[in-house]
């Protein structure tokens, strides 16, 4: 396989962005990643775009092809991807396959998602469209209340609290406030997660990801070319991806998630590292609870740990391993299929040192896409 870096990247805002359209948003991220590489659309050769659901969202379909018309590719592969809230991790994963391959030289990976067009009640029955229909979604089963089981038997197996989820929150959002793409950018205090609205017990308001419209874009290149065009490449030194059940009924311990074990796993021998190797992770916080799995299930800490790991401050800046210094899918938004790309657009600042009053010492960084309840997990380790 060869080698592979990443060259470009570029953003949209995240948030409620209702003066912009899908294409809009897809199209402004592709220009600044390209401008970022120093190249043009013509250079580009394909393109990997992570979209969970344009047709439920927007009612537009096929939209791999639409974003190839509307940022001007003539001819060339434009292929959607689709993972649920994994799209975008996964349109990476293809990209990088396609250069590591040797079939292309320069190639886009994207993720777009226009969530705010439909009313929250749309959105989270289109959201849940990612779970099981038949064994969840039909008793009326939405994200929040299936990650909320997850958080009730972490309570109860573990003694995590609601406080050490909140605490997840409020390190978001203050990582947020620095980040100038970010949906929140307004600091948080524990009594306010606490006290705000219950959406599924044990999860408030302010433990929830956002609905969001943005998106995020990255250009990859082949070794040499990578050198020829960029002074500082980041490259790919491991990539990862594994399933589990999609119903949470069929798993022997809701509290693991298997697939982000073994997914990280592979990314880890691949690259050769370990856990304490990763300076900095992107994780998938959907919910607060989720973070705190995450970081048991990558080994940043003990199974069960993950609450008690998070209050002494270990994953906040200047902590023993920061986690979600962008603000993480809570505060900085999660506009689906943009989120995998996102976390890699974070990553790249943290390792080029572009960071600003985010930044991190960092060699090593990681990012963890998931979809749905855990049937999807991509990981992926970055290096300079
Ligand atoms: N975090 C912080 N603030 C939030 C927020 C969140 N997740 N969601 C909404 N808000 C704020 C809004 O900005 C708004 O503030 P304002 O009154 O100052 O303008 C207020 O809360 C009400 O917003 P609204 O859009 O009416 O909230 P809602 O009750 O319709 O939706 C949730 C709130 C939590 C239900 C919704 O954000 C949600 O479903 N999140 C989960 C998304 C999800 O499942 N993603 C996939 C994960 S696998």
């Amino acid at each position: 396989m060869r080698k592979v870096a990443i060259i470009g990247i570029g953003m949209t805002c995240f948030g409620n962005l209702w003066e912009k359209d899908m294409v809009d948003l897809a199209v402004e991220a592709g220009i600044k990643a390209c401008k970022d590489a120093g190249i043009t659309n013509r250079d580009v050769q394909a393109i990997y775009g992570g979209s969970m659901s344009g047709g439920l969202f927007i009612n537009q379909e096929h939209v791999g092809a639409l974003i190839g018309d509307f940022a001007g590719f003539k001819n060339i592969p434009c292929t959607r991807v689709e993972a649920a809230c994994a799209s975008g991790g996964l349109a990476l994963r293809q990209a990088y396959f396609d250069i590591a391959s040797g079939m292309h030289d320069i190639v886009v990976a994207g993720g777009f998602e226009k969530m705010t067009d439909i009313g929250g009640g749309q959105a989270a029955k289109t959201l849940a469209t990612a779970s099981s229909q038949e064994w969840e979604a039909v008793q009326g089963a939405t994200f929040p209340g299936l990650y909320a089981m997850i958080a009730r038997l972490h309570m109860h197996k573990y003694g995590t609290t609601a406080e050490h989820m909140a605490l997840c929150a409020v390190k978001n959002h203050k990582n947020a406030v620095h980040n100038k793409y970010a949906h929140f950018r307004k600091e948080i205090s524990l009594a306010d997660v606490m006290n705000s609205q219950l959406v599924s017990d044990p999860l408030k308001l302010l433990d929830c990801s956002p609905i969001s419209d943005g998106a995020a874009t990255i250009v990859l290149a082949f070794e040499e070319k990578a050198k020829e065009l960029c002074k500082n490449p980041i490259w790919i030194l491991g990539s990862g991806h594994a399933q589990d059940t999609l119903s949470l009924h069929d798993r022997s311990d809701i509290t693991v998630l298997k697939a982000t074990v073994e997914a990280a796993r592979q990314a880890y021998s691949q690259a050769g590292v370990g856990p304490h190797d990763i300076d900095v992770a992107e994780v998938h916080d959907c919910f607060t609870i989720a973070e705190i799995c995450a970081i048991e299930d990558l080994g940043f800490c003990k199974k069960g740990e993950g609450g008690r790991f998070t209050e002494t401050g270990a994953t906040a800046i200047g902590g023993k391993i920061p986690i979600n210094t962008s603000g993480g899918l809570k505060a900085k938004g999660h506009p689906i299929g943009a989120s995998g790309i996102a976390q890699a657009i974070e990553i790249v600042h943290q390792l080029r040192g572009t960071a600003e009053k985010r930044q991190v010492n960092a060699d090593i960084g990681m990012t963890h896409n998931v979809g749905g309840t855990g049937a999807t997990a991509i990981v992926h380790i970055f290096g300079k």
